[in-house]
């Protein structure tokens, strides 16, 4: 079977790059990515690509080149299902904020207006893709939604998580590790399956291109980001150890990273990890094993989200000891607010954590991030409900020059690997600060040498 027509519901930071990218690929396949998000969409449609919603490098040229041609962004969900022969299925499935499994299950409403959605519209046989990251089984969910619509219409299910990185969104896409399609064994299965297959085989080598069944494709991406998260996770906690005994972090990643069966990457100790999957989907694979009665299995993975709770707010209480058990009234700088460098989302941001519990003690703080608003921050921290929004805007201030941020300060406290900061005039900063001029670095960027020698008291993590 032939794509001709993809629709793909959802344009958020997963189904905007992956349908460009799918676009600028497939220039004979037509890409519509649909969203009921006015604003989102007209953002994805502005005339000057630097203004779409997702920032991600190379993005707005992807863009670029196929809007117009085959890559369209819009609001008619409807007509866009209809015409397609393949539907993505990308949306958000935020962590439940209410009801049973509250606070750890994924919230899976929006994937089943979607199905729902579907049903209702399609008026010939489509492949429906799970996109969005699924609890193991969500698949026979949509299928029984899909299967009762009563107008002879066929359906194949499909599951294709996505691995992508922000930040690194574009050239995962264009190169990724692999990719995993999952689908039905049936020979109507093998032949969605195969679908997909021909569209990633425009770019991607077939040797990359992995398919499972369907359970195993859904499970195997919270597995995934839980094996990610963990390692995150394990070094963080030999932070803590390292602080105690005198053993440096970034030597101990690196002495076991060259060991080839660990590996060398993901061992940056760090502030905590954050971004809106790992949290979410290990709580969700927590969730499943408990309601399998696997007690032992969810202990085992909840205990990756414990540690970094535990990262977040020591680095927080940190500050405070170091500031001499006070920091009522003294100005303390973030510079980074975004979960990571070269993204503009804020999504579990460590930055948010820590900036609430300093604000709990009377901190006055001042943010600059290159990426992140200040709309965004507010937004951030009024989501926590641990104030009110006017003493969450009287706490902090937005500014949109680093050097303006930092003078003044007591304290700069590094929460974002943004490479900019690298690069600063740090006499000058060290220059218009209070003395002693600190500075708490929550990704271990700057030079400890360098900074001392002005004369900062410089801390890491894990040294
Ligand atoms: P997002 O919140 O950025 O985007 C989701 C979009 O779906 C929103 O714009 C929302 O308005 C839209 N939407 C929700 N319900 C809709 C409906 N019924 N009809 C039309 N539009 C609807 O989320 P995201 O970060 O793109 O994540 C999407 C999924 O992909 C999640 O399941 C996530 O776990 C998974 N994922 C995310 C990443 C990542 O790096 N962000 C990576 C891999 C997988
Ligand atoms: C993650 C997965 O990597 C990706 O495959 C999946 O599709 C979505 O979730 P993302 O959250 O975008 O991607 O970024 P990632 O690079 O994984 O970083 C997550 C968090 O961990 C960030 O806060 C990052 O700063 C932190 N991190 C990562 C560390 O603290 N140390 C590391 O060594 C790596």
């Amino acid at each position: 079977m032939e794509i001709k027509r993809i629709c793909c519901i959802g344009a958020g930071y997963v189904g905007g790059p992956t349908m460009a990218v799918i676009a600028q690929k497939c220039p004979h396949i037509k890409v519509t990515v649909v969203d009921l998000n006015e604003k989102r969409i007209a953002a994805w449609n502005d005339v000057n690509t630097d203004n779409i919603p997702v920032y991600e490098p190379g993005l707005s040229d992807v863009v670029a080149a196929a809007r117009g041609r085959n890559l369209f962004f819009s609001t008619e969900v409807d007509k866009a299902i209809a015409e397609a022969d393949m539907i993505f299925i990308s949306v958000n499935t935020p962590t439940k904020t209410y009801g049973v499994g509250k606070g750890m299950a994924a919230d899976l409403k929006y994937i089943e207006l979607c199905a729902r959605q579907i049903a209702r519209v399609a008026k010939t046989d489509k492949i429906v893709v799970e996109k969005s990251t699924l609890p193991v089984r969500t698949a026979s969910a949509i299928k029984d939604i899909l299967d009762h619509t009563g107008n002879g219409v066929q359906f194949q299910i499909l599951s294709n998580p996505e691995f992508l990185a922000e930040g690194t969104a574009v050239q995962d896409l264009f190169a990724p590790d692999r990719v995993l399609i999952g689908g039905d064994t049936t020979p109507e299965g093998q032949k969605a399956i195969q679908a997909l297959v021909d569209i990633y085989a425009n770019w991607v080598p077939k040797d990359r291109i992995l398919t499972t069944n369907v359970w195993s494709s859904e499970l195997s991406k919270l597995t995934a980001n839980a094996f990610l998260a963990q390692r995150v996770s394990s070094i963080n906690a030999m932070s803590e150890l390292c602080e105690k005994t005198g053993a440096d972090v970034n030597e101990v990643a690196r002495a076991i990273g060259m060991d080839s069966r660990i590996g060398p990457k993901f061992l940056k100790s760090s502030v905590g990890f954050g971004g809106s999957c790992f949290q979410k989907d290990i709580l969700n694979l927590v969730y499943i094993a408990k309601s399998y009665g696997l007690n032992e299995v969810a202990d085992y993975w909840e205990q990756v989200i414990i540690m970094n709770d535990h990262q977040k707010r020591r680095f927080a209480k940190n500050i405070i000891s170091t500031l001499y058990n006070t920091v009522s009234g003294k100005k303390i700088t973030f510079l980074g607010w975004a979960f990571k460098k070269d993204t503009n989302d804020t999504r579990e941001s460590a930055a948010i954590y820590v900036a609430d519990d300093l604000l709990s003690e009377q901190a006055h703080l001042s943010v600059y991030d290159p990426k992140v608003t200040e709309e965004q921050i507010l937004a951030d921290l009024n989501y926590l409900d641990t104030r009110s929004e006017t003493e969450n805007t009287k706490g902090i201030i937005v500014e949109n020059n680093p050097y303006a941020a930092c003078e003044g300060a007591h304290a700069i406290a590094v929460l974002t690997e943004w490479d900019e900061f690298k690069e600063y005039d740090w006499q000058k900063i060290y220059d218009s600060m209070l003395k002693p001029a600190f500075v708490f670095d929550g990704r271990n960027l700057l030079d400890k040498k360098a900074l001392e020698k002005i004369g900062f008291v410089y801390q890491s993590i894990g040294s």
